[in-house]
């Protein structure tokens, strides 16, 4: 026990749990620590019990916690960090909601600050220790707004308030993370590669290899590069990867108007080895904790460095992800006369299959829009929950507390679809390919009930010849 190589997350979402738990399932040498001020969090991680459902989390949980045993789950912050040989910073970075600076495209970087605070509070020259950001990266602009920052050099700035030697103390190291929700336990047992963004002198070369070394038994390729390039790359990963999205969104109506379709494009693009099959779905839009935040405050930092024309590139990858979920919106409300007598039953509330998370989710603009309109809108979700449900209607801006025509089901199928006039899926989980839709469209409205695939998953021909009277399927 004593002497191990020691590592602690603050911060036991998403990133700073799986991360962690998988490091203590790969590297049984090592001893992890994941901390949190969230007292229920800590608890439910520590009772065995998940926060939020990820495939596959089940077996390593219990090789790092059964097997292994070198995990443990704390609010005891300070005690984590004293122990620490090295220390990830994974608290979160939501978008900034006060509009007083950076027209809310800034992401809010007070919990970020703050742990920064109380990892500065722990500073000591006799036990020199690593600090790993895996935090997204925020440009923070200086007072003039002319210079940018990252975010090694803003945990420097916090640093140096309270230490006088700050680089006796720790070396500021840029991991960033690259798991998508979902498929987060591969992604992590199998990352395409690990990028250590470290400073460019010898004690960066050293810190590189003490890494290496906390991922010995990872078998994957590193990418070693100063703090800047690691930093700014993760940015640049997030906005490659929603333009592809927003690339495929933009030529779905197309293929509608044209009698293309759209997997066929995705086919046909996606097996150029050089532009590759992943992330061509088209989709009601890209949703999700990462891709709107990071390319807004790319967005941001561009515009306030002067460089508008790049910033107006990028702008136009949102843009076209808003206008995707208005014109799907649009074309549902068109269909229906009477908004009043009519029941909407959307499958899906969670930004993407296989996560409870609902952060961001596309789906919650149909929900409002649908419910504004007037229908009664019903909500059926696999994993996601209501508490969820409501926190996220809320975060998004969307008003619903005075609202009673709409009632969220959870895994209720026949609470969701009873005398539907429509199903519109949202989110492509598989169970919504494989139910069983005869069952379903008998409990629906028997004189009218329509289809809207808004994730192309499910075959039309099936469904019509159940009775349903049109079918729309996305890019089709
Ligand atoms: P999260 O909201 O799930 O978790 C963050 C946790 O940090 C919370 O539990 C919060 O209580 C805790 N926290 C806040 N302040 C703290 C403090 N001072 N001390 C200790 N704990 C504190 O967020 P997340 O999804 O894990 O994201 C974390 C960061 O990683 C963000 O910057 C995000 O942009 C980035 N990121 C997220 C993903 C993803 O898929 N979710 C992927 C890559 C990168
Ligand atoms: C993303 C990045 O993939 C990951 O590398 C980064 O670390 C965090 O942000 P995540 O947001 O968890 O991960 O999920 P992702 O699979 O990227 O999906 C994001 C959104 O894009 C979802 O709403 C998803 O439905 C949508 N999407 C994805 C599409 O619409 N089409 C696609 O082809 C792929």
């Amino acid at each position: 026990e004593e002497g191990k190589f020691t590592v602690c997350s603050v911060g036991a979402g998403y990133v700073g749990s799986l991360t962690s738990i998988i490091l203590a399932a790969q590297q049984p040498n090592l001893k992890v620590i994941v901390c949190d001020v969230n007292q229920d969090l800590i608890n439910s991680w520590s009772d065995q019990r998940y926060p939020f459902y990820e495939p596959e989390l089940d077996r390593q949980f219990d090789i790092a916690v059964n097997q292994n045993k070198n995990i443990k789950f704390t609010t005891k912050i300070t005690d984590a960090i004293q122990e620490s040989d090295a220390i990830f910073i994974c608290v979160n970075t939501p978008p900034k909601k006060d509009l007083i600076s950076g027209l809310g495209k800034e992401s809010d970087m007070k919990y970020f600050d703050l742990a920064c605070q109380t990892i500065a509070s722990m500073g000591d020259p006799k036990k020199h220790r690593i600090l790993i950001e895996k935090s997204t990266f925020q440009i923070q602009l200086n007072i003039l707004g002319t210079v940018p920052v990252g975010t090694h050099k803003r945990i420097h700035g916090i640093l140096s308030q309270k230490l006088s030697n700050p680089d006796d103390c720790y070396t500021i190291v840029s991991m960033p993370e690259f798991l998508a929700e979902g498929v987060a336990i591969q992604n992590l047992l199998f990352p395409d590669r690990i990028v250590v963004g470290t400073p460019t002198d010898k004690n960066g070369m050293e810190t590189f290899e003490v890494i290496k070394g906390i991922y010995s038994n990872f078998q994957t390729k590193f990418i070693h590069v100063k703090t800047a390039s690691s930093e700014l790359g993760k940015l640049f990963a997030n906005a490659m990867l929603a333009q592809r999205i927003s690339s495929i969104n933009s030529m779905s109506q197309l293929c509608e108007t044209t009698g293309a379709s759209v997997q066929d494009l995705s086919k046909i693009v996606g097996s150029d080895k050089r532009i590759g099959q992943y992330f061509l779905n088209a989709s009601p839009a890209f949703g999700g904790s990462c891709f709107e935040k990071d390319l807004q405050s790319l967005v941001y930092i561009l515009e306030s460095l002067g460089q508008t024309d790049q910033a107006m590139y990028w702008s136009q990858v949102l843009h076209m992800n808003q206008f995707q979920k208005r014109r799907l919106l649009d074309m549902i409300i068109s269909e229906f006369p009477n908004p009043s007598e009519t029941v909407l039953t959307i499958f899906g509330f969670a930004f993407k299959k296989n996560t409870s998370d609902t952060r961001m989710t596309p789906i919650a603009y149909f929900v409002n829009g649908l419910i504004e309109k007037g229908f009664f809108v019903r909500i059926h979700d696999p994993q996601a929950n209501e508490r969820g449900f409501y926190l996220e209607m809320e975060m998004q801006g969307f008003d619903i507390a005075e609202r009673f025509n709409f009632q969220f089901c959870g895994s209720d199928y026949n609470k969701a679809v009873a005398n539907s006039n429509a199903i519109i899926i949202g989110t492509e989980w598989d169970e919504y390919i494989t139910t069983n839709y005869r069952n379903i469209r008998d409990q629906m409205n028997q004189s009218r009930a329509l289809f809207f695939d808004l994730r192309s998953i499910v075959d039309e021909e099936p469904l019509k010849y159940l009775g349903f009277e049109k079918v729309f399927k996305l890019g089709n």
